[in-house]
């Protein structure tokens, strides 16, 4: 069956960003000048995802307004002969995909995110993709997961090798065999593992194509780490009824869910925004030459 859908779960409280996200949706916070969700939206786009639903929560708001139309704003921009910004501000509108919106009332983790797209779903093979992890590759990562799924008809699973000091903080397989280059058996999924403890050091990523079968099994999933139903504890069943393999992603990833990361990205994505680029690699040369003058200052004294 063709992968037609995708399920975006943003109803997280994103703590590692307060104060910013108070009040405001992490998914909102902007990359130079477009918000993450954004990001994600075209890469469903792109991956021939045609529905995406949204699981939003309290204080989520302009996350559906985003994507919404702006009568007042285009309004004002076509009469101010401001062409270019309002076909950008249109593009929006008209991405291209069927964006669908339910709410997940209580934070309760993010496998009871997902339980919440349920019907939305049906019967069909889905995508997951959270925001948190923005990817670069010639082939969009949902579509290297589709194409996978369509060899296999099994569930697939990005993940990545992190440092080993870092894997605490993901999702980790025990890999078994590799059955062809990049595709893993595995043998469990465990959710942030104790360091000493962790089994590879092969991080789940932010990208999950799952058979529906996955529902049962939420529904029936008690609180794991963090007291919260976790998506990978039902992925771990899962794997011990059916194939669920791994897929390792060899493009870039930039984690936008924490402060250092969003930075790091943000810095990345401007030194190729065409509006910014030149300003912003000047900006960061005189900052560098900077810092190294303070550095050598503060190692002579
Ligand atoms: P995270 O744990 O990274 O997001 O969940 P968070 O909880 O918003 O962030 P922190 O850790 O407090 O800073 C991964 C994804 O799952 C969603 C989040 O919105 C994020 O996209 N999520 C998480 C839900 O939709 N519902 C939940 O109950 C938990």
């Amino acid at each position: 069956m063709k992968v037609r859908k995708a399920v975006i779960p943003a109803a997280g409280l994103g703590t590692r960003f307060l104060p910013a996200t108070k009040a405001m949706p992490k998914e909102m916070v902007p990359i130079v000048d477009k918000p993450t969700i954004q990001f994600i939206v075209e890469e469903a786009k792109k991956s021939g995802i045609e529905d995406i639903l949204i699981v939003t929560g309290k204080n989520k708001r302009s996350i559906e307004d985003h994507f919404d139309a702006n009568p007042e704003l285009e309004q004002d921009l076509e009469e101010k002969g401001k062409t270019d910004l309002l076909h950008l501000t249109q593009s929006i509108t008209n991405l291209g995909v069927n964006l669908y919106y339910t709410r997940q009332p209580h934070p309760a983790g993010l496998g009871d995110a997902i339980l919440r797209a349920r019907s939305f779903v049906g019967d069909e093979p889905f995508a997951v993709m959270l925001g948190d992890d923005l990817m670069d590759d010639k082939v969009p990562l949902t579509k290297q997961l589709i194409d996978r799924y369509d060899k296999t008809h099994a569930s697939t699973i990005a993940v990545m090798p992190v440092p080993h000091e870092e894997v605490s903080k993901y999702g980790v397989i025990d890999p078994d065999s590799e059955i062809e280059p990049g595709l893993i058996n595995v043998k469990a999924f465990v959710e942030k593992p104790d360091v000493d403890k962790a089994p590879s050091d092969y991080a789940i990523i932010g990208r999950y194509l799952l058979t529906p079968e996955i529902f049962d099994i939420l529904a029936h999933q008690k609180p794991g780490r963090g007291g919260e139903i976790q998506l990978t504890d039902a992925i771990d069943t899962m794997n011990k009824t059916q194939r669920v393999f791994a897929h390792v992603f060899n493009g870039e990833r930039h984690d936008v869910g924490n402060k250092e990361g969003y930075l790091e990205t943000s810095i990345e994505y401007g030194l190729s925004h065409p509006q910014i680029k030149d300003d912003l690699r000047e900006y960061i040369i005189n900052m560098a030459q900077k810092l190294q003058k303070e550095d050598k200052n503060s190692k002579k004294k």
